[in-house]
């Protein structure tokens, strides 16, 4: 293959040596494009002796003049490895000061794009750092985890470079990576809103960004998949059919149109579904108000609150397809495991659902935006894995669809 090959300024420049030394055995022509930051850790030597190309860094080079789009047709993909915070704020910004930012900016969007983030873990969990990184994987860069463990600082976290290996084996898993049999997916993401009144509302924390990234994830390897969300979630990339909630009502009638509608295979109910609506809002003398209007301010107020039905236990008798798989998604906001366990039981038995994805508040957004710490469970309240980024929780679904297929179709063999 033909690979773009970026490194940018990080102390753990010299794991990318070792990745492209791997690469060169296999027979892959590598182009490489080093930041000035990136030659303070590495010589251009090294860099050309690998790979037997001259290393380019600036957009006015003698003779490379148009290199910034000529690479970027030539390339079959592009990765920045290691990934220095400094570069990965100035491709978030589209800033293209040298050739390595005119490159990013120049690749057509078929073009895959490999991010490898290298640094510190406080600089990794930054705000700074983690809305660059959410930028840029929202214009499709797939951002490799980090690994855990002792930095070069001497402090030990997350924001490690992954193992030469490790990134080969992730990007060839990314490159290959399509399914052969095509299903049918509905995905529920984000909160609902429930009204007070004409302006006010009740809700709750959730994103839906969990929930974006599986559907453009699954609709990426060639699933067919349809994307009910909160009309605060984003708009997924990519071929996904997308409908809108605000409300708990919208999305039940939502969910039971898509439904008795369509044909789905898999059902991931990833929504934060209110549990309670409100019923009225009373005067401290027990006089309802009306809800319609902006409720005059100042006065005490009771909101009378009623319980919701569970919607997901109504997923497998609404849906037309008798036999879809269900997944569905448990928060709890406790350390004591039993207890988590036994919500994860709880929900498995009353919904019906095939798996639980359990994540719990304590863990979740700890360690930076890709940070996802999750268990999978199954109807025997099983842990089939337990991952700790995003990226791992949208691989473990695409390969739960892939593996129950492939059981179903032996199934259908010996029938
Ligand atoms: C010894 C040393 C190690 C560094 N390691 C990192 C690192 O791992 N990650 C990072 O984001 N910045 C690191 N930096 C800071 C960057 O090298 C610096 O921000 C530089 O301007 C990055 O330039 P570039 O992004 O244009 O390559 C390090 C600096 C020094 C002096």
């Amino acid at each position: 293959m033909k690979v773009l090959f970026a490194l940018s300024g990080s102390i753990a420049a010299f794991k990318a040596c070792e990745l492209i030394s791997h690469w060169k055995k296999q027979g892959h022509d590598i182009q490489v494009i080093a930041t000035k930051g990136a030659l303070q850790f590495i010589g251009k030597a090294t860099l050309e002796g690998l790979t037997g190309h001259e290393v380019l860094t600036d957009n006015f080079h003698d003779g490379h003049m148009m290199k910034h789009i000529s690479l970027a047709r030539w390339c079959d993909f592009f990765i920045l490895c290691p990934a220095s915070a400094n570069t990965i704020a100035r491709l978030a910004q589209g800033r293209s000061e040298d050739l390595l930012g005119s490159l990013y900016l120049a690749l057509e969007k078929d073009r895959k794009f490999f991010l490898c983030p290298a640094m510190n873990s406080e600089m990794y969990s930054h705000p700074a750092v983690e809305n660059n990184l959410q930028i840029l994987q929202s214009r499709g860069a797939h951002i490799l985890p980090t690994g855990q463990g002792l930095l070069a600082c001497g402090e030990v976290g997350y924001g490690r470079l992954l193992e030469p290996l490790e990134i080969d084996s992730y990007i060839r898993r990314e490159l290959e990576r399509r399914t052969t049999h095509p299903k049918r997916v509905l995905i529920t993401a984000g909160g609902t809103t429930e009204p007070i009144d004409g302006v006010r509302s009740i809700t709750n924390t959730s994103s839906g960004k969990t929930a974006l990234r599986i559907a453009e994830y699954l609709a990426r390897y060639g699933h067919d998949v349809q994307f009910l969300k909160n009309v605060n979630v984003d708009d997924p990339k990519g071929q996904i059919q997308v409908s809108t909630f605000k409300t708990f009502d919208d999305l039940q009638s939502g969910l039971e149109s898509a439904l008795s509608q369509n044909h789905f295979d898999f059902v991931i109910h990833a929504a934060a579904v209110s549990d309670y609506s409100v019923k009225q809002v009373q005067t401290s003398n027990g006089d309802a108000l009306s809800t319609q209007e902006k409720i005059p301010s100042g006065e005490a107020l009771h909101v009378v609150l009623q319980p919701n039905p569970k919607l997901i236990d109504r997923i497998k008798f609404q849906s037309a397809n008798k036999n879809v798989k269900l997944i569905g998604f448990k928060l709890t906001n406790t350390q004591d495991s039993t207890k988590q366990s036994a919500a994860v039981q709880r929900l498995l038995q009353q919904s019906g659902a095939d798996w639980v994805v359990h994540n719990d508040l304590n863990q979740i957004g700890l360690k930076g935006a890709e940070s996802h710490p999750f268990r999978l469970f199954n109807q025997s309240q099983q842990v089939l894995l337990a991952g700790s980024t995003k990226s791992e929780l949208c691989e473990a679904l695409f390969d739960l669809l892939e593996e129950t297929f492939s059981s179903e179709a032996s199934y259908d063999l010996m029938s």
